[in-house]
């Protein structure tokens, strides 16, 4: 049996992995909004899932809350990546709140097709994890004409009102492979569906899927750098698991159990969408103190993407 310390044990890291363009937008909105306004600065929900960004954020002076009644009056109030229902938008304006919305482009563009779509009479049908907060964001676009499918079981008792005229959306995050059975399954039962135009998964979701396709397949053992909450890096962590290879999440360092790490000859290394790079590199560092001394990077796509900041916040506005 080969051993942590075999002098060819290597970690191999995935490409891309860690944060995407939404994610670094939505942390950039929060300190800009530090910077320009001071603290406090209040944050409907974790601005991402990652309890590490959260916590930096929160020493640096942002209060994250999750009902507006916590928010004094006159306050500066950022909505968080994953978006917002309409009618927490509304109850904002209502409460005369200086608002900064850090909702993921990605995702307004899906909240956009909602409102398109049902103002042409369309109700849809959300493909999704119940609780997840962009699921509540979405499906609270309409107040009405929206139904939640989880998985394939859930599409066989749904009533709605005319299968011509329905369409569907997904949450970004979902896992590409489960989203397309479940597609498959809504457009047996219901042949005239509505699809999007482009698919609501996003890129950052899918490359990051797809290197982990690439990678898992030559590891003993794959780590994911995410937190609980965070939807991608949960998929990620599912699908190393699903090609068949041992996968653990974990959110920094402190959480690798060195049992994992014997007999291996290679480790894959990947990172959410919400995973600060400097976790990833703590992480790798712990690993090689566990003897798997080799680093090696994957080819991969290189993302460069990248989304404006709101109005109000961007450089220009110093
Ligand atoms: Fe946006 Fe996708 Fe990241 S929806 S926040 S680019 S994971």
């Amino acid at each position: 049996m080969t051993s942590v310390s075999d002098v060819d044990a290597e970690i191999l890291l995935a490409q891309p992995r860690g944060f995407c363009a939404g994610v670094d937008r939505a942390i950039e909105i929060v300190e800009r909004a530090l910077a320009l306004f001071g603290a406090p600065i209040y944050v409907r929900h974790e601005i991402v899932h990652n309890a590490y960004v959260v916590s930096d954020l929160r020493g640096k002076g942002a209060i994250f809350i999750e009902d507006l009644d916590e928010v004094p009056a006159g306050s500066t109030l950022v909505f968080s990546a994953h978006g917002v229902p309409k009618a927490i938008r509304k109850d904002a304006e209502a409460r005369g709140l200086k608002v900064f919305d850090a909702t993921c482009p990605l995702v307004t563009k899906v909240h956009v097709e909602v409102a398109k779509m049902r103002a042409e009479g369309y109700e849809i049908i959300m493909i999704g994890h119940r609780g997840h907060p962009e699921v509540e964001g979405t499906m609270g676009q309409s107040g009405e004409g929206m139904y939640l499918v989880e998985d394939d079981n859930d599409i066989a008792t749904l009533s709605v009102k005319d299968p011509e005229r329905l369409a569907y959306v997904t949450q970004t995050t979902l896992s590409v492979d489960d989203a397309a059975v479940v597609i498959e399954a809504l457009k047996a039962r219901f042949p005239a569906i509505r699809e999007p135009k482009k698919q609501d998964i996003c890129y950052a979701t899918q490359n990051r899927q797809d290197a982990v396709k690439f990678m898992a397949p030559q590891c003993d053992v794959v780590i994911v750098v995410g937190s609980p909450n965070s939807s991608n890096s949960n998929r990620l962590r599912e699908l190393a698991e699903k090609l068949g290879v041992p996968a653990y999440m974990v959110d920094a360092a402190d959480q690798l159990d060195p049992a994992w790490f014997v007999g291996v000859k290679r480790v894959g290394l990947t990172a959410g969408a919400s995973a600060p790079e400097a976790l990833a590199q703590s992480v790798m560092q712990r690993i090689r103190e566990f003897g798997v001394k080799g680093v090696r990077k994957l080819d991969g796509i290189v993302e460069n993407i990248a989304f404006p900041l709101p109005r109000g916040l961007a450089p220009s506005a110093t």
